[in-house]
């Protein structure tokens, strides 16, 4: 598998943690929901969202994929300086289909991540759930695959330097877009460093989720302010 962050992540995990301060307290309440048993962080990038789940679940054993080798050592990094954190997350490189995880999961966080499966990689991830257990993820637009344009997504200092994160979308066939990206370094007015890069995200909407999950008896709960795109998944007790 090719990895979209290998040249990136030194600017996503830092571009993802103003996100974090959203997205966090409507996670850990969410949490709350879940069956004990181990939580898979599934696309756990840097584990900002590892970090809340370890504060929500402080019993709880936590399992985080995390396929990206650049991503993954700034997960382990922050794992592993954390004393409370070394006997209870395990950090797992492979995909979803290739991971050995426990026959029965108390739940799966998935966050920032949907697009970034194949459908046979989501429907392992609905099967992870029966019985019992739950989901948390977020559904990110565009929900059909439609040109979204240039738009700047993160600006942030560190020491002399100004990082910007820009990003455009193009529509790649009938389930699709390509994410175009940029990462933009500026010491006052002056471009220091460019990295550009480009991914495949498979498009999905509320009604199309819905649907793919009653076919696992599973249903469809938004959770969270509305503008986060939050939904719980969970057995659908009318089946
Ligand atoms: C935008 S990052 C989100 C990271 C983290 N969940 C967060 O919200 O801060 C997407 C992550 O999904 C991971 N990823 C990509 N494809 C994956 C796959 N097939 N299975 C699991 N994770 C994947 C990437 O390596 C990356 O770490």
């Amino acid at each position: 598998m090719t990895d979209p962050y290998e040249r990136s992540a030194e600017f996503v995990d830092v571009m993802m943690a103003p996100h974090w301060e959203a997205l966090g307290p409507p996670l850990a309440k969410a949490l709350q929901a879940f069956e004990p048993g181990p939580v898979v962080d599934l696309g756990a990038g840097g584990g900002l969202g590892t970090l809340v789940i370890a504060e929500a679940l402080p019993d709880a054993e936590i399992i985080a994929i995390e396929p990206s080798l650049a991503l993954r050592s700034v997960l382990t990094a922050r794992m592993s300086e954390r004393p409370a954190l070394r006997d209870r997350v395990t950090v797992l490189p492979e995909g979803l289909l290739q991971a050995a995880l426990p026959p029965r999961v108390g739940g799966v966080v998935a966050m920032n991540v949907i697009g970034h499966l194949t459908p046979e990689e989501r429907h392992r991830l609905w099967d992870l759930l029966a019985p019992g257990g739950r989901a948390v993820l977020n559904l990110q637009p565009p929900a059909e695959p439609v040109e979204v344009p240039m738009a700047r997504f993160a600006d942030l200092r560190l020491g002399r330097h100004r990082y910007e994160g820009w990003g455009r979308a193009e529509p790649a066939g009938p389930g699709s877009v390509t994410w175009h990206m940029a990462y933009r370094v500026y010491e006052g007015e002056r471009l220091v460093r460019e990295i550009t890069t480009a991914y495949a995200w498979r498009v999905l909407g509320e009604r199309a989720l819905r649907e793919e999950l009653a076919e696992h008896g599973l249903a469809l709960t938004p959770t969270g302010p509305e503008d986060l795109g939050m939904y719980m998944i969970e057995e659908d007790a009318h089946v």
